[in-house]
C-alpha cells in the first residue's frame, strides 16, 4: 500500500479520535501515534496535515497537536437545507480554476502551479513599493473608478499603437478582466469562441456569465483562421476569446500572418476579440510579439493584461483596454462590481513598475523561466521517453506533454498526487472532447531545477503504474 493510501486511512482513524476529544485537548504525539498504527513519520505528518487543513485539529510546534477549539463538527451542526431550496440551480462551476479539495501533503512537488514560486517573485522590490504607497498621506482615499490615471498610463505606453490611457480599465487582475469582457460584451445564453485547448479559468469565467464556449482549435502557429469563419458562421458568436503570445497550455504564439486574418475575420463578423495578454512579460529572453490591440483600428480588440503573472499572484492588479461603446459597457459593469480597485494596490503597482528594480527583475526571471523550461523538457525527454513535447515555448511558464497512447490524462494526474507530484490534466484545457491525452507541466512554481528533475521522476513512477508494461 502506498504511503498516501495508509495517510489517508490514518487520517480518518483520527478523525474518529478528535470527535470522541474534547476541544482544546491534546492528541498522542507523533511519536505515539507511529508506534499505535505502525505507519511512518511521513504518514503521520501527510494525515495531521490533512486535519489540520479542514480545521479540525491546530499543530503547535514544539507542543503537539490539539482539538481545534471551534471543531467543525460544531459548524456543521446548524441545518442550512432549507438553503439548497432557497438558492435553486444556479450552482457555479469552480472546478476549472479551484485548488483541489485536499490540500497536497508536505513535500508534494508542484508541477501544476499557474504563478511564480517565491523565489522568482520580486518581493524585497514589492514590500518597499507597498510601504512607500502606504505612506502617501492619500493612500486610503476612494480611487478614481477607471484607475489611477498614472498607472493607466503606463499599461497604455506598455500596449503600444494609439492607445492612450483613456482606453484603459484598471482591474483587481485578468481573472476579473475576463469575468467583466465576457459579461460587458455577450448576453447570457449566447456563444464564445474559445481556443482548444485554451485557459480553463477563462472557460470557467465565461460558463459563470451564462455564456457556451465553443472551441476552435489551434495548431504550433496558434488559433487557426480558416476554422475560425465556420466557427464564426455556424454559431453566430460576437466574440472569441484567444492567447496570441506564448498561449496557455501549449505555449504557441500566433504567427505573424495569422493576426491580420483573425482581425479581419473577426471584424467581418461584426464580433469582437478578448486578446489575453497575461505572458507579455513571461518571455524567455527571444522576441516577444507585440499585443494585437495595437494593430487594432476600429474597436475589435479588447485587451487583458496583468501584473500577476511577471511579479506575485497577490498584486492583484490588471487592466481592460479597448475603444468604443465596448469600454463604457465594461467601466460599468466593473463601477457596479466593485466601485473600484484598492488604491494602495494599485499605488504599490505604479511605484513598483516606475523602479529600476523592475525591469532587472523581468531579466532575471526570463533567464530563470528559459533554465527552467530547459531544464523540465530533459526532464521529460529522460524519463518519459514516449511523451511528446510541442517544443520549447519562447515564453510562459508550460510545457504541453502528450502522454503516450493508451495513458488517460486525469488517472496521470490523480497518480502522480499519490506519489507526491501534482500535475494539470489536459483535459481541463478543451469546452468539448479532447483530441488526445496531455498534461500540462509547469516550471515555474518550483523552488529549483532539482525539484523539476524530481518532479518528473515521480511523474514517471505513476505513468508506470497506471500504464503497465506492454502498453
Ligand atoms: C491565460 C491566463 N489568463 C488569465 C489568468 C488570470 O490570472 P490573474 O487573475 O492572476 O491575473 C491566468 C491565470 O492563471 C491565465 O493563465
Amino acid at each position: 500500500m502506498s504511503d498516501s493510501s495508509t495517510s489517508v486511512e490514518l487520517a480518518d482513524s483520527l478523525r474518529g479520535l478528535v470527535t470522541r476529544l474534547s476541544p482544546g485537548d491534546r492528541l498522542p504525539s507523533s511519536r505515539e501515534l507511529v508506534q499505535q498504527y505502525r505507519v511512518s513519520p511521513v504518514t503521520v505528518a501527510r494525515a495531521i496535515a490533512v486535519l489540520a487543513a479542514e480545521g479540525a485539529v491546530v499543530t503547535r510546534p514544539g507542543s503537539g497537536t490539539y482539538v481545534a477549539l471551534r471543531a467543525r463538527r460544531d459548524r456543521q451542526a446548524a441545518d442550512t437545507a432549507w438553503q439548497t431550496v432557497a438558492l435553486t440551480d444556479r450552482a457555479v462551476d469552480t472546478r476549472l480554476v479551484a485548488d483541489p479539495p485536499a490540500p497536497a501533503p508536505p513535500g508534494t512537488i508542484t508541477l501544476d502551479g499557474g504563478y511564480v514560486h517565491r523565489s522568482l517573485q520580486p518581493t524585497r522590490a514589492l514590500s518597499a513599493a507597498l510601504a512607500r504607497a502606504a505612506r502617501r498621506p492619500d493612500a486610503w482615499d476612494r480611487a478614481p473608478a477607471n484607475g489611477l490615471s498614472t498607472l493607466r498610463t503606463v499599461f497604455a505606453e506598455q500596449a503600444g499603437g494609439a492607445v492612450t490611457a483613456d482606453d484603459v480599465l484598471i482591474t483587481a487582475g485578468g481573472q476579473s478582466a475576463l469575468s467583466i469582457a465576457f459579461r460587458a460584451i455577450a448576453a447570457p445564453g449566447s456563444p464564445v469562441l474559445v481556443e482548444s485547448p485554451g485557459y480553463p479559468g477563462a472557460l470557467a469565467a465565461a460558463r459563470a456569465a451564462g455564456l457556451r464556449p465553443v472551441p476552435v482549435p489551434l495548431d504550433a502557429d496558434g488559433l487557426r483562421p480558416d476554422l475560425l469563419a465556420d466557427a464564426f458562421a455556424m454559431t453566430g458568436a460576437r466574440v472569441l476569446y484567444c492567447q496570441p503570445a506564448f498561449q496557455n497550455p501549449t505555449g504557441a504564439v500566433l504567427a505573424p500572418g495569422r493576426r491580420g486574418q483573425i482581425l479581419d475575420v473577426a471584424r467581418a463578423s461584426g464580433a469582437f476579440v478578448v486578446e489575453d495578454d497575461f505572458a507579455r512579460h513571461l518571455g524567455h529572453g527571444g522576441p516577444v510579439p507585440g499585443p494585437l490591440v495595437a494593430d487594432d483600428r476600429d474597436g475589435t480588440v479588447v485587451h487583458v493584461t496583468s501584473l500577476t503573472k511577471s511579479t506575485a499572484p497577490s498584486l492583484r492588479i490588471g487592466a481592460l483596454i479597448a475603444r468604443g461603446p465596448v469600454m463604457e459597457r465594461m467601466r460599468a459593469v466593473r463601477l457596479v462590481d466593485d466601485f473600484f480597485v484598492s488604491r494602495p494596490l494599485q499605488e504599490a503597482a505604479l511605484e513598483l513598475l516606475s523602479s529600476p528594480a523592475y525591469p532587472r527583475h523581468l531579466r532575471s526571471l526570463a533567464a530563470a523561466l528559459r533554465d527552467r523550461s530547459g531544464a523540465l523538457a530533459a526532464a521529460v525527454t529522460r524519463e518519459i521517453p514516449d511523451a511528446t513535447l510541442a517544443g520549447l515555448p519562447g515564453g510562459g511558464l508550460h510545457l504541453w506533454v502528450r502522454l503516450p497512447a493508451g495513458a488517460d490524462d486525469t488517472a496521470v494526474a490523480g497518480a502522480a498526487r499519490q506519489h507526491g507530484v501534482t500535475v494539470s490534466a489536459g483535459s481541463r484545457y478543451f469546452a468539448a472532447e479532447p483530441p488526445a491525452a496531455h498534461l500540462r507541466l509547469g516550471f515555474a512554481a518550483t523552488a529549483d531545477l532539482a525539484e523539476l528533475d524530481e518532479g518528473v521522476r515521480r511523474l514517471a513512477a505513476a505513468l508506470r503504474e497506471v500504464r503497465p508494461a506492454g502498453r
